[in-house]
């Protein structure tokens, strides 16, 4: 193992945030213990924390911590205090989140959803559409098409309110969100479906042509393009046949928190944003679920899954990543819950038991 530290920008955030990044390092440092790798961690606002701190959702020190350490882990920003500030920048979302996966350059977001076999009977589908396992990995891209794309705004257009997103994407940000793709299904199951909407939007049909053109690069893959609105009902109705999906920032949002109730609970999907120049943003899918932050029972269980996935990525220790990966699975196994995912029978426990009890199983 590698004997320097890893240095961890982390970013709590708002609402459970605060409460489920404790439990990430929790397993973090029982990682490092019996593994031998020290993590040096250096804790900054992002978020409404900061706006209420110093007026401002990324703070220069953020954003120079988060660029000069091996990688972010990150909790959840956003909250009903801070939604209607003016200009749009200054909140949460778009002046603290975006600009952060930005700035690292963190163009694919890699979002497995795993269901594991004793949460099958709390996904809202059928068990036997799960039975045997479900494996599969979003591919999002995270930093082009409607989220940044320029003009976003307001007009007044002949006495009417006018509201204008623009949804933008070149050759070359698909390009590379597609080798991803392509890269991470060869080491799996060698399938990949791109999800677009080529029969209504133009940068679908670029989005068409680039993946298609790419995939021949990759013979030992196969491609399916696939319409967004088909492959939301396809998770539904049989999502086995999925392997990699491949999607753009906006149906890709939409698709993995649909996925996230085939595992159970929004409470359950990691994610690792990835991309040339730094060791990555690692936050769990959900948001700062305000509703019940402070209660001390959010599921920190994506959060563990994502402390694992920055072993993996940022921290060249996959079999750390192992290790929570099979803790989880055996707190899981003797029936402990958070009350997202409980079922009848089950021991329901807070956010900091179930992180004190998957980090002593490490
Ligand atoms: C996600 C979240 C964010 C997004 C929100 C909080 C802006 O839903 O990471 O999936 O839409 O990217
Ligand atoms: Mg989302």
């Amino acid at each position: 193992m590698s004997s320097r530290a890893y240095k961890i920008a982390v970013l709590p955030g708002d609402g459970i945030g605060v409460e489920i990044v404790p439990q990430g390092i929790k397993c973090l440092d029982a990682v490092g213990a019996r593994l031998g790798i020290a993590f040096e961690y250096t804790e900054a606002l992002v978020g409404g924390a900061a706006i209420d701190a110093v007026g401002v959702p990324l703070p220069d020190d953020t954003l120079s911590l988060s660029m000069q350490s091996d990688a972010v882990f990150f909790g959840a920003v956003g909250g009903a205090k801070w939604d209607n500030l003016q200009p749009v920048s200054m909140r949460p979302e778009p002046g603290g989140l975006f600009p952060l996966r930005k700035a690292l350059g963190a163009y694919a977001n890699l979002r497995p959803v795993v269901v594991f076999e004793s949460l099958i009977s709390a996904s809202s589908l059928k068990p036997d559409r799960m039975e045997g396992g479900l494996d599969i990995l979003f591919v999002r891209e995270l930093t082009g098409g409607i989220y940044f794309g320029k003009p976003k705004e307001r007009r007044e257009v002949d006495g009417e309110t006018v509201a204008i997103d623009t949804c933008s994407y070149s050759d070359f940000e698909i390009r590379r969100i597609a080798h991803m793709a392509f890269l991470q299904a060869r080491r799996r199951r060698g399938i990949v479906h791109s999800v677009d909407k080529a029969n209504v939007m133009e940068t679908s049909r670029l989005w068409r042509e680039v993946v298609t053109e790419v995939a021949e690069q990759y013979p030992d893959v196969t491609l399916t393009n696939m319409l967004a609105d088909n492959c939301g009902m396809q998770l539904l109705r049989d999502p086995k046949q999925f392997d990699v999906i491949l999607a753009d920032n906006l149906f890709g949002d939409l698709l993995t928190d649909e996925a996230a109730m085939l595992a159970g609970s929004l409470g359950m999907l990691p994610s690792a944003s990835v991309g040339e120049q730094h060791g990555g943003l690692y936050e769990p899918i959900h948001g700062s679920a305000p509703d019940i932050a402070g209660q001390d029972k959010a599921n920190p269980i994506a959060t563990i899954l994502t402390a694992a996935m920055m072993l993996r990525y940022a921290c060249e220790c996959p079999d750390g990543a192992v290790m929570i990966r099979s803790a989880v699975e055996s707190v899981l196994d003797d029936g402990y819950r958070t009350v997202d995912i409980a079922t009848p029978g089950c021991d329901v426990v807070s956010c900091s038991k179930m992180g004190d009890l998957v980090a002593q199983r490490i």
